[in-house]
This record gives structure tokens, C-alpha cells and sequence, in this order.
């Protein structure tokens, strides 16, 4: 089954949210609390996706086939995957809404367990991070100074 990544948007689910959020408020005020989630089983969703880029003449029936072959890697490794996917589109959507003219708040203060529990996720989709989104509120802090490209990048 495919992942599927959850936006929270009415007061009934955000309260459901919000004990699994460690209380944290922002669960209750955002316009939106995203619950981005990666998936321990990608392998499941890629004959669907092969077949549709097969269809649109992306790719050729020899790479459909070779890519069929692709097999589940160590359970450590298809964790890392689900954090790196999830992670990816956790960023992409602070970056769309900032776009949008909104600010967003990037969250792992919370229990991966209740949250899975409060909204019905299956064992093999991972809650990576919970995504806040809305209008900035009066109190928030302007944006914090950021460290120089040099202490966080090394060109070499
Ligand atoms: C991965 C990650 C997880 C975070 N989790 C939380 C959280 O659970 N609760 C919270 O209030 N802030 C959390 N923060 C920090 C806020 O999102 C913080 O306001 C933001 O990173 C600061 O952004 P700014 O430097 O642009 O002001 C987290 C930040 C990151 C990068």
C-alpha cells in the first residue's frame, strides 16, 4: 500500500493530535499539522510506479523488468529510507509554504507509537516528523541567525 501522509486540519483529529504531540500547542493552533510519514515497504508501491512510467514511454520494458527485480534491503537500511523520504518531504512542504506566504514549524516532539495509535497507521508507515502550518502568530520569534556557509559547508 502506498504511504500516505496525513494533514490534520479539523479541531476533533488536531485534539487527537495533540496528546501524541506532548501537549504542544501548535498541534491546536496551526492552520494545519501535517503528520509526514515514510514507508518501511516502498518495494510494495514501485510495480504501480513502473507501470505508469512504463505506460508514458519514460522508460523501456527492459528497465521495467530489471527494476521489478528490486528487492527489499535490511531492515535498518529501509528505515533510514523511510526518514530520508519523509524528511524530504517534510522540507518540501515548509518550502511550499513559505511560498504561500505562510511559516511552518518542523516537529519531532512527539510519541511515533500514540500517533501511529490515534490515526490507524499500518506497522510498516513511520511517522518521521510532524509539520505545522499556518499564519505567523504575533508572539513568534523573527527567523534566528543562521551560521555562515563555511561552518556548515566544506568545499573541498
Ligand atoms: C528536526 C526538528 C525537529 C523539531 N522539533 C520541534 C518540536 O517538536 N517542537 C518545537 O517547538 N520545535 C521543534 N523544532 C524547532 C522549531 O521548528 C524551531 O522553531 C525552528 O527550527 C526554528 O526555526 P528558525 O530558526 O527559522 O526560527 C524542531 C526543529 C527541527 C529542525
Amino acid at each position: 500500500m502506498l504511504t500516505l501522509s496525513l494533514a490534520v486540519r479539523r479541531t476533533e483529529a488536531k485534539a487527537r493530535l495533540l496528546p501524541s504531540a506532548f501537549g504542544q500547542q501548535k498541534a491546536m493552533d496551526s492552520a494545519v499539522a501535517f503528520i509526514v510519514c515514510g514507508t518501511l515497504n516502498p518495494h510494495e508501491a514501485l510495480p504501480a510506479a513502473l507501470k505508469r512510467t512504463l505506460d508514458a514511454g519514460i522508460i523501456d520494458q527492459a528497465i521495467h523488468d530489471s527494476r521489478s527485480r528490486h528487492v527489499p534491503g535490511q531492515p535498518a537500511f529501509q528505515r533510514d529510507e523511510a526518514i530520508r523520504s519523509g524528511s524530504l518531504a517534510a522540507m518540501t512542504l515548509m518550502l511550499a509554504a513559505k511560498g504561500q506566504g505562510l511559516v511552518s514549524a518542523p516537529m519531532i516532539g512527539f510519541d511515533q507509537l500514540a500517533v501511529a495509535q490515534a490515526f490507524g497507521l499500518s506497522a510498516t508507515e513511520v511517522p518521521v516528523m510532524l509539520v505545522t502550518v499556518g499564519y505567523p502568530g504575533s508572539a513568534n520569534w523573527p527567523q534566528k541567525p543562521r551560521n555562515a556557509v563555511n561552518n556548515v559547508l566544506q568545499f573541498v
